[in-house]
């Protein structure tokens, strides 16, 4: 499990780090693959055939020493491997070499010895480590030492270095090729999701259209189509409520006009007249709730400042409100639409507890908003429904706490618009603690 998890988080979780690397890691195992084979039979082979062109010139040299040890002959012979063969041999008369076998330090040092000892049936030393550029051979002869000397190009083979060389330099230009183009894949997924960002949280949307590939392209023209959708969908909605709304006020207005009239003692007038405040009220409601809609574009403004606004409003209706701001916040809002969402959380903590304490700051990343009352709360199961447009927990009629049950719809909406969230929970002042977080 934590192995599982190690790996996720190695793994890179962008589209294109993903591409990326789904193309590389075949790549770098084609190449290690590759390199593997070459170096166990190509390189191998081709350096045990040079090592042993080196290995016949000595035995060469050494059996035409043999032939006619003279001094004279010695130096032709050595004059001969100097200009033909790329080997300048020495003899150092009398010499011994030590007892023991050659020691091979790395793989052409064994190669080396294998070819020498198949070809040369004598003693001999190898020195492939004291000088850079060349490689020396001691083979013990009846009269001395046969010192060889040979450059080192004689035993290598410098193909290697360059095939490694171009494996790892075509591997980067198709590592850079593939970045080029992955990335041009993924922009148009990417611009898809900052469009589809821009929606939720009802941002000004910039130009968008469908580019990429086929699938991209669907996904963006159905994105499109789903966004007109929820447009019209939303407006019908706002439209129909409002001219609902609308359409019963004149009558409404019509009856109080014809209550008034009627006069005030009659029996049962009293009631209907509260009736109709309250129908008045709610149709205020649903048509505040229709017109918070609309289009409001958000502009930079100061949340600390709209905090202090509301939270004098509040005061000046008569309600204890505490208010603590921390610094000055200041991010995209749309001014009247919050002002409505905090208006409607105050209110509610005024009309259903005695003391309101607001506090909001920055909380990593976010802005954080929290309201906390000394009211009775809302039962834990009924926390999700209060958000419910026209549910309320109460049904009295009593116009002091009578409200439509739209407050906290509204509000959700709102903050939702805003990329944020709202939630309920347990104040510790033993009331409700409403919690707005805000990506600001
Ligand atoms: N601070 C609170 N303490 C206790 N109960 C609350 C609180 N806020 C809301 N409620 C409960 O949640 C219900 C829904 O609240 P909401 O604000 O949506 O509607 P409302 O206040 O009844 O009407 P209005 O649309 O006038 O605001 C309320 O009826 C009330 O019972
Ligand atoms: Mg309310």
């Amino acid at each position: 499990m934590t192995e599982k998890h190690y790996l996720k988080r190695l793994l890179p979780s962008s589209l294109l780090g993903r591409s990326l690397l789904i193309i590389v890691t075949p790549l770098v195992l084609l190449q290690v693959i590759s390199a593997i084979i070459f170096f166990e039979s190509h390189w191998d082979k081709v350096s045990l055939r040079l090592a042993r062109g080196l290995a016949g010139d000595i035995a060469a040299i050494v059996e035409l020493l043999r032939r006619d040890p003279g001094p004279k002959s010695r130096s032709e012979v050595f004059k001969v491997a100097s200009v033909h063969m790329s080997i300048w041999a020495t003899l150092k008369e009398g010499e011994i070499l030590p007892n023991t076998p050659p020691v091979a330090t790395n793989r052409l040092d064994e190669i080396l010895i294998k070819a020498i000892s198949e070809a040369v049936h004598k003693p001999f030393q190898i020195d492939t480590r004291t000088r850079e550029r060349r490689v020396s051979v001691e083979i013990q002869l009846a009269e001395g030492v046969l010192r060889i000397l040979t450059p080192r190009k004689r035993l290598f083979s410098s193909t290697t270095y360059v095939f490694v060389m171009w494996m790892v330099g075509i591997s980067m230009i198709l590592f850079g090729v593939a970045t080029i183009f992955m990335r041009n894949q993924v922009k148009p997924i990417r611009r898809l999701a900052r469009a589809a960002d821009d929606f939720g949280m009802g941002r000004m949307e910039r130009k968008f259209k469908p580019e990429g590939a086929t699938e991209v392209r669907k996904a963006a023209s159905a994105f499109i189509d789903m966004r007109e959708r929820i447009r019209r969908h939303i407006s019908q909605r706002t439209e129909m409520l409002a001219g609902v709304s609308h359409d019963l006020r004149t009558p409404l207005t019509r009856m109080k006009l014809q209550l008034e009239m009627a006069g005030g003692d009659v029996g049962g007038v009293a009631e209907l007249k509260e009736d109709v405040a309250e129908m008045e009220h709610m149709l205020g409601g649903y048509l505040a709730f229709a017109r918070g809609e609309g289009e409001e574009a958000p502009k930079l403004a100061s949340l600390t400042g709209l905090l202090n606004e509301v939270a004098a409003q509040a005061k000046r209706k008569g309600g204890a409100v505490d208010l603590h701001v921390e610094g000055e916040i200041i991010g995209a809002l749309r001014g009247a639409a919050f002002r409505r969402c905090l208006t409607n959380l105050i209110e509610n903590a005024m009309r259903y507890a005695e003391h309101v304490t607001v506090r909001a700051g920055r909380r990593g990343g976010a802005v954080e908003i929290v309201i906390d009352d000394d009211g009775s709360g809302i039962p834990e199961d009924m926390r999700e429904e209060v958000f419910k447009p026209f549910f309320r927990l109460e049904s009295s009629r009593n116009p002091e706490t009578g409200g439509v049950g739209l407050g906290l719809t509204i509000a959700r909406d709102v903050v939702r618009a805003h990329g944020g969230d709202i939630k309920l929970s347990d104040s510790p002042n033993g009331g409700l603690r409403v919690i707005l977080r805000l990506p600001l």
